[in-house]
C-alpha cells in the first residue's frame, strides 16, 4: 500500500463500504468522495470525506490539493439504472472516469511517481449474441464476445480502453512525463453478493434481493427466469480481489484487464439456497423482458486463469461457503431485530 493517501470514489456504495473497512484495517489513510453522504460508521475510517459530483471540476481541483498515491474509482451508475437514464450514465461512467484519469495523471506528475488506478469493470462488457451462444460459450476469456448491448457495458468497455490509453499511449506521447504515469488496472466483476448492503440499479440484483427479502420475511418476485445463470462472488472476495490486484508487482501483470469469479449459479439455484437458509421464504418468478434480455447476453461463466496466473487470485468463498457461512450468519444478524427466525 502507498504511503500517501488512497482515494476512494463512490465510497457510499456497496463496494465502497466494504473496501473502506478493509483499507482501514490495514492502517491506510483514506480520502473518500461520493455524491451522497457517507454513513457515519464508514466516514469515521476516512481522514477526509469530500461530498461532490465526479463531474464537478471543483471536486477535481480540491482533489489536486490532496496527496493521493492510489485510486479506487468506484463511482458509477449501474446497469439497470443506466438503461433508465442512458445519457446521465454516459456522463458519470465515461466523462467522470475521464476526468478522474486526468486528475490522477496530474497528481502522478506532481508526485513524480506512478499512481495505481483501480477500475472495477463488469461482466456487462460481454454481449453473447443469443441464449444458445451463451449456453455453449463456457468460460469466457477477457478478449471474447466484447459486444455489450447496454449503455453500462459499453461505458465500462470504453473506460477500460481509456485507462489503457492513459497508462500506455499517453505516457509515450508526453516526453515530460518522467516517472509520473498512471498504472491502470481493471477487474471485471461478476454479480456481487453482500450481506451488509442492498444493491441498487444493477441487473444481477435479483440474487441479493431475494436473500435480503427472505431474511426480512418478505415475499420476492424475481425479475429473471429460473434458468438464468451468471457468475457471482461474495463481497469479501470482491474486496480481496481489488486489494490483491492493487498490490501486485507491475512486472507480474501481463495485461491491464482481468476477469475474476467465484461460482456460477442459476436464479433457481440461488432461490433454493435462499430457501435452505430461510425455510419460510416465498420466491416467485416474474421475468421482466428488458432486464432478462440484458442478463441473457452475459456469460454463464468467466475464465479467470490470467488473474490466477499473474497475481495469485483464488476465491475464498465458493458457493457453499458464500451461502452457509458468509450470508447465513451476517444476514441473520443484520435483520435479527426486525425478523425472528
Ligand atoms: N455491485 C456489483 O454487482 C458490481 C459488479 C460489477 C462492477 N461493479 C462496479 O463496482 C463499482 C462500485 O459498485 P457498487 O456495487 O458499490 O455500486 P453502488 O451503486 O452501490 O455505488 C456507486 C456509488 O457511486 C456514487 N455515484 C453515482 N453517481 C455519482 C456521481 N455523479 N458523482 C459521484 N459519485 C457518484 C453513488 O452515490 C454510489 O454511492 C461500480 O463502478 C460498479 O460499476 C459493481
Amino acid at each position: 500500500m502507498p504511503t500517501d493517501a488512497v482515494l476512494v470514489t463512490g465510497a457510499s456504495g456497496e463496494i465502497g463500504h466494504s473496501l473502506i473497512e478493509a483499507l482501514a484495517e490495514r492502517g491506510v489513510t483514506i480520502i473518500a468522495t461520493d455524491i451522497r453522504p457517507l454513513p457515519p460508521h464508514i466516514a469515521r475510517y476516512c481522514s477526509e470525506v469530500l461530498k461532490g459530483d465526479i463531474l464537478d471540476p471543483l471536486l477535481h481541483e480540491a482533489l489536486l490539493h490532496r496527496r493521493f498515491g492510489q485510486v479506487f474509482h468506484l463511482a458509477a451508475i449501474l446497469s439497470s439504472q443506466a438503461e433508465r437514464e442512458p445519457e446521465r450514465a454516459h456522463q458519470v461512467n465515461v466523462e467522470g472516469t475521464l476526468r478522474l484519469l486526468q486528475t490522477s495523471h496530474r497528481m502522478a506528475k506532481l508526485r513524480g511517481e506512478p499512481i495505481v488506478f483501480l477500475f472495477p469493470s463488469s461482466i456487462a462488457v460481454y454481449g453473447l449474441p443469443s441464449l444458445e451462444a451463451k449456453r455453449c460459450a463456457g468460460r469466457v476469456r477477457e478478449d471474447e464476445y466484447l459486444r455489450p448491448m447496454t449503455m453500462y457495458g459499453a461505458n465500462k468497455l470504453y473506460c477500460e480502453l481509456l485507462g489503457l490509453y492513459y497508462a500506455r499511449f499517453y505516457r509515450r506521447l508526453d516526453p515530460d512525463d518522467g516517472a509520473g504515469w498512471l498504472d491502470f488496472r481493471a477487474l471485471r466483476f461478476p454479480g456481487l453478493l453482500s450481506a451488509f448492503t442492498l444493491p441498487t440499479g444493477g441487473t444481477s440484483d435479483y440474487a441479493p434481493e431475494m436473500l435480503h427479502a427472505a431474511a426480512q420475511g418478505q415475499p420476492y418476485r424475481c425479475f429473471v427466469r429460473p434458468d438464468t445463470t451468471i457468475p457471482f462472488m461474495a463481497m469479501p472476495d470482491a474486496v480481496r480481489a481489488l486489494l490483491l490486484l492493487a498490490e501486485a508487482a507491475p512486472s507480474a501483470l501481463q495485461q491491464h484487464v482481468y476477469n475474476v469469479t467465484a461460482f456460477s449459479a442459476s436464479a433457481e439455484e440461488i432461490a433454493a439456497e435462499t430457501h435452505q437458509l430461510f425455510p419460510n421464504s416465498s420466491i416467485t418468478f416474474d421475468p421482466d423482458p428488458r432486464r432478462q434480455a440484458i442478463v441473457d447476453t452475459w456469460p454463464e461463466d468467466l475464465d479467470d486463469s490470467a488473474a490466477r496466473r499473474d497475481w495469485g487470485w483464488r476465491p475464498e468463498y465458493p458457493r457453499h461457503r458464500t451461502f452457509q457461512e458468509y450470508l447465513a450468519v451476517n444476514i441473520r444478524r443484520r435483520y435479527q431485530k426486525t425478523y425472528s427466525l
